[in-house]
C-alpha cells in the first residue's frame, strides 16, 4: 500500500502508469477499477470521492437495492441485432449511460473534467459538468462537440450565478441541471476526521469570481457559505428567465416534488440522493423510480443516478421507466485508472453488459423494456 501520507497533490496514477503493464490486472467489471483506485489513490482523496453522509446508510443501499430487483427474461425473440440508441432532450446518444456531475474529479486524474468529456464524446453518450469543476466551463465546452450539460448550484451571490448560466448557455451547453437537494453540504464523517481540503494546486475555476469574498485561508472555496439554503421554487422561474436551455432538477425523490417540478415547467427530473452523499436514511433511487414516473407521466423525461454498477442495474432502471442512468463514482475509479482511457473504459463495458442484458432479456431495442421485465424479491 503506498503511503497514505503521499501528498494528494500527485494523482498516484501519473507516478505507476510505467508499472501498470507489470502489475497488469484484470479490469474486467466495475468493481476492478474501484479496487484500483482504493488501493492507489491517497487516503483522504479516496475517502472524499467513496464517502457519503453520516453513516453511509443511502450511498450503499443504492447499490445493494438493484441486487433486490429480479429480471423476467423472454426468450426467442431474434436479439441477433440489438440497438441501445436513444436520445435525451432531443440529442441522440450511443447507449443510455451518461456521466454524472463530480466535484473535484482532478484529485484522481488531472484536468479530469476534459478527461471525461472527451471519454464521453467518444462514446456518444452525455457528460454533466460540475459547478466544482478544475476545468472552466470554457474548457470543458471546447472538447465537447455531443451531449454536454452544465450542473448548478444556486450561489447566495446571485449575481454570480446570474453570470455563470448566462456563460454555459453562450457556450452551448444543451442542458442546465439544477442540483436541488443541497441546501447544505451532508455531514461527511471521513472527510471531517481527515479535515480534507482540496490540494492547493487545484483551483474551482467557476468560483475565481469569488476570490476575494468567500475562499477560505488556503485560497480554496469549497461549500462554505457559498451555496443558498433560501433556494426555492420560485427560482425555477427566475432560472427560466435566465437562459432558453432545459431546466432539469437533480435530487428530486418524492411524486409531490416530481409533479411541482412539472408545473413549473422544467424538461426533465434526475432522481437521485446525490450518491448519498446528502441526506442520509433516504429511499436507494432504484426504489423511489416508480413513483416519480408515475408521477410524472411522461410529461418530461425521468433520468436515475445512483448505484449504477452493472449493465443489469441499467436494464432495471429503464424498466422502471428511466430514460437515461448517469454513473458517479464509477467514473472516477476510471479516471484514477488511466484518466479518459479509463473512463472510456468504464462506457465500455457498461455499454457491453447492457447489451448482453438486452439480449439474454430477449430486448432488441430501448422501446421494448417495461415493467414487465422486472420484479421486487421479497425480502
Ligand atoms: C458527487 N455528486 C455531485 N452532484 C452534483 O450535482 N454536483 C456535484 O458537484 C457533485 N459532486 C460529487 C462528487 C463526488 C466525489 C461524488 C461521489 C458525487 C453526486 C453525483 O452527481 C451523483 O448523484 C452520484 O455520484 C451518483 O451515485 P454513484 O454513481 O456515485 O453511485
Ligand atoms: C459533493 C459536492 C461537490 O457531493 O456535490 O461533494
Amino acid at each position: 500500500m503506498l503511503p497514505s501520507l503521499w501528498p494528494a497533490v500527485l494523482p498516484i496514477p501519473l507516478w505507476t502508469a510505467w508499472i501498470r503493464p507489470l502489475l497488469a490486472m484484470p479490469m474486467i467489471c466495475l468493481d476492478d477499477f474501484e479496487a484500483y483506485a482504493e488501493h492507489h489513490l491517497p487516503i483522504a482523496v479516496w475517502d472524499f470521492y467513496a464517502g457519503g453522509a453520516d453513516d453511509c446508510e443511502s450511498r450503499d443501499k443504492n447499490v445493494l437495492a438493484f441486487k433486490r430487483i429480479q429480471l423476467r427474461p423472454r426468450v426467442l425473440r431474434d436479439v441477433s441485432a440489438v440497438d441501445m440508441r436513444t436520445t435525451i432532450q432531443g440529442t441522440e446518444i450511443s447507449f443510455p449511460v451518461g456521466i454524472a456531475p463530480t466535484g473535484i474529479p482532478s484529485m484522481a486524474w488531472p484536468n479530469a473534467e476534459i478527461s471525461s468529456a472527451r471519454a464521453a464524446d467518444a462514446m456518444k453518450t452525455c457528460y454533466i459538468a460540475s459547478t466544482y469543476a478544475t476545468c472552466s466551463a470554457e474548457e470543458i465546452a471546447a472538447v465537447s462537440s455531443g451531449c454536454c450539460w452544465f450542473q448548478l448550484y444556486i450561489f447566495k451571490r446571485r449575481d454570480v450565478t446570474e453570470e455563470l448560466v448566462q456563460r454555459v448557455t453562450s457556450l452551448g451547453y444543451k442542458a442546465l441541471v439544477v442540483t436541488v437537494d443541497v441546501p447544505y453540504i451532508g455531514k461527511r464523517r471521513k472527510d471531517m476526521l481527515n479535515n480534507f481540503k482540496p490540494p492547493a494546486h487545484l483551483k474551482l475555476k467557476n468560483f475565481e469570481i469569488f476570490k476575494a469574498s468567500v475562499t477560505d485561508k488556503d485560497n480554496n472555496c469549497l461549500y462554505k457559505d457559498v451555496l443558498d439554503p433560501s433556494v426555492s421554487w420560485k427560482d425555477i422561474q427566475w432560472l427560466r428567465s435566465l437562459t432558453g436551455l432545459p431546466i432539469i432538477l437533480k435530487g428530486i425523490l418524492t411524486k409531490e416534488d416530481a409533479e411541482l417540478a412539472v408545473r413549473h415547467g422544467v424538461q426533465g427530473i434526475i432522481v437521485s440522493n446525490h450518491g448519498g452523499r446528502q441526506l442520509d436514511g433516504v429511499q436507494a433511487t432504484i426504489e423511489v423510480l416508480s413513483e416519480i414516473v408515475k408521477a410524472v407521466r411522461g410529461r418530461v423525461e425521468v433520468y436515475l443516478d445512483g448505484g449504477i454498477r452493472r449493465g443489469t442495474d441499467v436494464l432495471k432502471a429503464l424498466a422502471l421507466g428511466a430514460k437515461c442512468v448517469f454513473i458517479g463514482r464509477p467514473v472516477i475509479w476510471g479516471l484514477a485508472y488511466e484518466g479518459e482511457e479509463g473512463v472510456k473504459n468504464i462506457l465500455q463495458i457498461l455499454k457491453a453488459e447492457l447489451h448482453t442484458a438486452m439480449a439474454l432479456s430477449g430486448h432488441k431495442t430501448l422501446s421494448e423494456i417495461d415493467r414487465t421485465l422486472v420484479l421486487f424479491a421479497k425480502l
